[in-house]
């Protein structure tokens, strides 16, 4: 059976897009932003994209397309011990979508609720009903998992289906899924940026947006997660971008989608930020807290500080329940492609290595994040998220950034691979990108990682419990680079796979 393909170029980068573009934009970016000094926090995440994000994409889609396969067998080919990193990779990704679609699984919950609005004027606010025992029912330690928060079960289940559904017949069915599932979010996330700024205070909320805080530049912690960041946001290292490239026919112009998919992005996250910072100026206005005092990051930020602000929005309680539909439903089409790119990227990873059915695999493979995301939705299981969180998209990721830098820039030669994007482009990628390759993106990750490790250990990370960080932090990179080594000791099935440019239908099964 020959490689499966994706019908146009534009599909492709529709999906793409559609994976860089998801919770992270609306939920993590805004909140990362809002926690590293507002608008100073522009400056590291545009260095960290044109210092690692761009070249590590256009590495990553440039070697999906040579080898035309997932990462294991892509990094295999540029040299035979780089396998596992790309096993480490997808093992990292597994963590990531185990809670990435209990995220999602929150958000189903949140579609059902925008009918009722059922924290408003409860005591505590939105905030309480999301902890509080009408969802999360949030233990007092990560310690005591307390049964399970069955809203957050059901959304699971229900999640999960949705993620099989989409991706069920490979990247056929994500083709067709991809033009909604990009171009309605990014329609409401406009509607809502558009609302947020013309609320009254909202203005106020943008200035803190964009009045840089100077002395957070000092800060490597702001730089550290700046990267990780970056990293996320375009689904690099993940393993992701490579296995999307590895279904592109030979004549695709890499540099040039990498800067399309890059900037779509970027962009996105930044009109994001209008939205929810307009709300929060807002949010000030009405309740005398100034937004600096709101400690409201990540997924507080998306459930309870934004439901919040909806049920006191201006107008009749109509309005309230079509801003929280436009709110959660914009939520689930940005996640939802995000979502199911993390399968397909340790999916196609495993079929490339071991010749299975793709089709049995997605759906063995959509049981499997399913149970893994057990925890994260047990009383605890918000504590677990965020600790996992830190760590595996802080940690392994700038570690596998670096190898993948060592693994082009220096042991397949960077000259070798750019020569090879630029044949066709319309974008003729320069020298710039060998040094950012071969030394500014190793030696700026190396640099922050160090700095950044130091830090953790020194200072633990959200006071948690040092036990916990213990298990949640270095046992989950353990846990990962185990399963990268053994998922690469696995004897794979025999047959090779030839380099595009030899053979450009290749043989997948
Ligand atoms: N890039 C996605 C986002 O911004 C998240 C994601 C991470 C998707 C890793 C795939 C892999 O939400």
């Amino acid at each position: 059976m020959s490689r499966d393909r994706w019908s146009s170029r534009s599909i492709f980068v529709l999906a793409a897009i559609g994976s860089a573009v998801g919770l992270g934009n609306a939920w993590r970016f805004p909140g990362i932003c809002y926690s590293n000094g507002g608008g100073a926090f522009l400056i590291p995440y545009f260095v960290a994209m044109l210092t690692a994000g761009i070249p590590l994409l256009i590495l990553e889609l440039s070697i999906g397309k040579k080898f035309q396969g997932g990462s294991p067998t892509a990094f295999a080919s540029l040299n035979k011990r780089f396998e596992v990193l790309g096993w480490w990779a997808l093992a990292t990704s597994f963590i990531i979508i185990c809670y990435y679609a209990v995220v999602m699984s929150w958000v189903l919950d949140y579609i059902i609720y925008s009918v009722t609005l059922p924290w408003k004027g409860i005591e505590g606010g939105a905030a309480a009903f999301f902890t509080g025992k009408s969802i999360l029912g949030i233990s007092d330690s990560p310690g005591i998992l307390g049964g399970f928060s069955i809203p957050a079960l059901l959304g699971l289940i229900v999640a999960w289906i949705a993620i099989w559904w989409c991706i069920r017949n490979g990247v056929k069915s994500v083709g067709k899924v991809v033009k909604y599932t990009v171009s309605l979010p990014i329609i409401l996330l406009i509607i809502l940026a558009v609302r947020g700024i013309t609320l009254p205070g909202g203005i106020d909320g943008i200035a803190y947006y964009l009045t840089p805080n100077w002395a957070a530049l000092g800060d490597i912690k702001v730089w550290a997660a700046a990267y990780g960041q970056v990293f996320f946001s375009l689904s690099i290292l993940f393993g992701i971008m490579v296995a999307y490239a590895s279904y592109l026919p030979k004549n695709t112009d890499i540099p040039s989608n990498a800067m399309v998919i890059a900037f779509s992005d970027a962009a996105i996250s930044f009109v994001a930020g209008f939205a929810v910072f307009g709300t929060l100026g807002y949010m000030q206005m009405v309740s005398g807290t100034p937004i600096a005092d709101m400690r409201h990051t990540g997924v507080m930020l998306a459930f309870a500080t934004y439901p919040e602000a909806i049920v006191n929005l201006p107008g009749p309680g109509i309005i309230h329940i079509l801003f929280a539909l436009i709110f959660f439903l914009m939520l689930f089409t940005l996640g939802i492609d995000s979502a199911f790119s993390i399968v397909e990227g340790i999916v196609t990873g495993l079929v490339d290595k071991f010749k299975w059915n793709k089709r049995k695999t997605t759906a063995w493979f959509c049981v499997i994040g399913f149970a893994g995301g057990l925890i994260f939705v047990t009383k605890a299981g918000l504590y677990w998220l965020d600790i996992m969180d830190h760590w595996v998209n802080d940690f392994n990721l700038i570690a596998i950034g670096v190898f993948e830098c060592i693994m082009v820039g220096w042991i397949f030669g960077a000259k070798k691979l750019r020569d090879y994007f630029n044949k066709g482009t319309a974008t003729i990628i320069g020298k710039w990108w060998d040094i950012m390759i071969r030394y500014i993106t190793p030696l700026v990750l190396l640099f922050t990682s160090v700095r950044y490790l130091i830090e953790n250990i020194a200072n633990p990370y959200g006071g948690y419990d040092q036990k916990y960080l213990l298990i949640g932090g270095w046992g989950i990179v353990l846990l990962t680079l185990i399963l990268g080594i053994v998922f690469t000791l696995f004897k794979g099935a025999p047959e090779q796979i030839a380099e595009e440019s030899e053979t450009p239908q290749v043989e997948a099964e």
